[in-house]
């Protein structure tokens, strides 16, 4: 497993161009089973949990090229059904293939993704929608195997709460099934409207996507279409945090601002002077990070859980004490004893943290918890005094495209030891 080594405390600056979604590209890739044809979906980062979708792609028969960033999946002719286990632990969010597999085929079988390493992450939601549907579930032997006998109908689906991998699975599922789906309660995130767009472009029809309510009129098949990624708004906070904690600056290119809409309020409540220009933004940090009184993750467009460890690093060498509520997942504090051993002064009580800032962290070596956990200790490692070995980037190798290449532009003096 790689390392990176860092020597901290130096100012970074640049100027960046933010890789596309991760969290859209997967379930536009998944979403190609569905598609009759040929689909060519840009700006596709380099990521393990790309690599791991396209393995399942090309499991079930597609014919996958990547040139550059850009991804063609020939999905003419699927040819399988079913998911092996050692694919789907490949990546836990392989659940997202239910819906495209059982649109296109009428049946899927996918094995249980089991827990992971910030919860439990249940797929009751996405099952109760699929028996919706008219599908039959049989489970047995860690497998579970769905069948929709007489094809999917369509649906009216309350979310008891708005899951963006279960309204993915809706949307997937109910694009070809007969009649008109409505979702209630559906996720808001950008990466669903990201997946609607492109579906629509392949001739679902589908309205309301990034609204609470969203209403999909099934149609009798979709063609491939060319469609490109939206850029990854946790991979673009990450790299305003890097500039923040280390007193430095940073213009993302290219971004699509409003999606960081709760993420700017809380650079800003810690002092970081924000200006955004059409589709670039400008972070400058101040010279010293002020606390943030409280963040509470939300689903979107609240604070996002995916960035509650990367800005957990910040609160660490901020003036003042911060409080930071995990709402979403329910065992995602794993990177507090790895920030702990750079000197971070952090008190954990359920889904509470209480952050009492330290002047300044100290290099130590530390190990990647999971994906987001193990970007935080990055960010904590470019701001402490002295050399931070981060081990196990295996885990932030699953979201972010070339990282050490992007922080070295700014300035970062950090080096990757496979
Ligand atoms: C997606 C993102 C992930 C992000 C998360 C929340 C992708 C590939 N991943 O994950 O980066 O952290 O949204 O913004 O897009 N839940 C249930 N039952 C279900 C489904 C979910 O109880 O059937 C619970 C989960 O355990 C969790 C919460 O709902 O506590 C949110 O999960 P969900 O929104 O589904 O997240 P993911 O789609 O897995």
């Amino acid at each position: 497993m790689g390392k990176y080594i860092i020597e901290g405390q130096r100012k970074l600056r640049g100027e960046i161009d933010v890789q596309g979604s991760k969290n859209s590209a997967l379930p536009i890739l998944a979403a190609t089973v569905l598609c009759k044809g040929v689909s060519v979906i840009h700006n596709c980062p380099r990521l393990l949990d790309i690599a791991a979708t396209i393995n399942i792609l090309e499991h079930l028969g597609c014919k996958v090229k990547r040139e550059g960033s850009t991804v063609i999946v020939d999905s003419t002719d699927i040819t399988r059904y079913d998911i092996p286990e050692n694919l789907m632990h490949e990546m836990r969010s392989s659940i997202i293939f239910l819906g495209a597999v059982l649109g296109r085929l009428g049946k899927a079988n996918i094995s249980t993704p089991g827990g992971c390493e910030i919860g439990l992450r249940p797929i009751n939601l996405h099952l109760d929608a699929m028996e919706k549907f008219g599908v039959e579930l049989e489970e047995g032997h860690g497998r579970l195997e769905f069948t929709a006998k007489n094809g999917l109908k369509a649906a009216t689906i309350t979310l008891s709460f708005p899951s963006v991998g279960a309204t993915e699975n809706i949307i997937l599922a109910a694009s070809t099934a007969v009649g008109t789906t409505v979702i209630i309660n559906a996720a808001r995130e950008p990466e669903i409207s990201d997946l609607a767009d492109f579906l629509n472009g392949c001739g679902a029809r589908i309205s309301g996507a990034g609204e609470s309510t969203v209403v999909i009129e099934g149609v009798k098949s979709l063609s491939g279409t060319e469609h490109t990624v939206i850029p990854d708004r946790i991979a673009a906070a990450t790299y305003m945090g890097a500039a923040a904690i280390t007193q430095g600056s940073v213009t993302l290119r290219n971004i699509i601002p409003s999606h960081l809409g709760s993420v700017i309020s809380v650079f800003e409540e810690m002092g970081c002077d924000i200006s955004i220009n059409g589709r670039n933004l400008t972070l400058v940090a101040p010279s010293r990070l002020q606390r943030v009184k409280t963040i509470r993750t939300m689903p979107y467009p609240g604070f996002p859980t995916d960035l509650q460890a990367p800005v957990m690093a910040l609160t660490s060498v901020a003036k003042g004490t911060s409080v930071i509520i995990e709402t979403i997942f329910e065992n995602r504090f794993k990177h507090v004893g790895q920030l702990a051993r750079l000197g971070a002064k952090i008190m954990v009580d359920g889904r509470t943290a209480v952050v009492e800032g330290v002047d300044r962290l100290t290099g130590a070596e530390v190990v990647s918890p999971d994906l987001r956990g193990g970007c935080a200790l990055v960010l904590a490692g470019l701001s402490a005094k002295g050399t931070t070995v981060v081990d196990a980037i295996n885990h932030i190798d699953r979201g972010y495209d070339g990282l050490e290449d992007v922080l070295s532009s700014m300035g970062a003096n950090i080096k990757r030891v496979e």
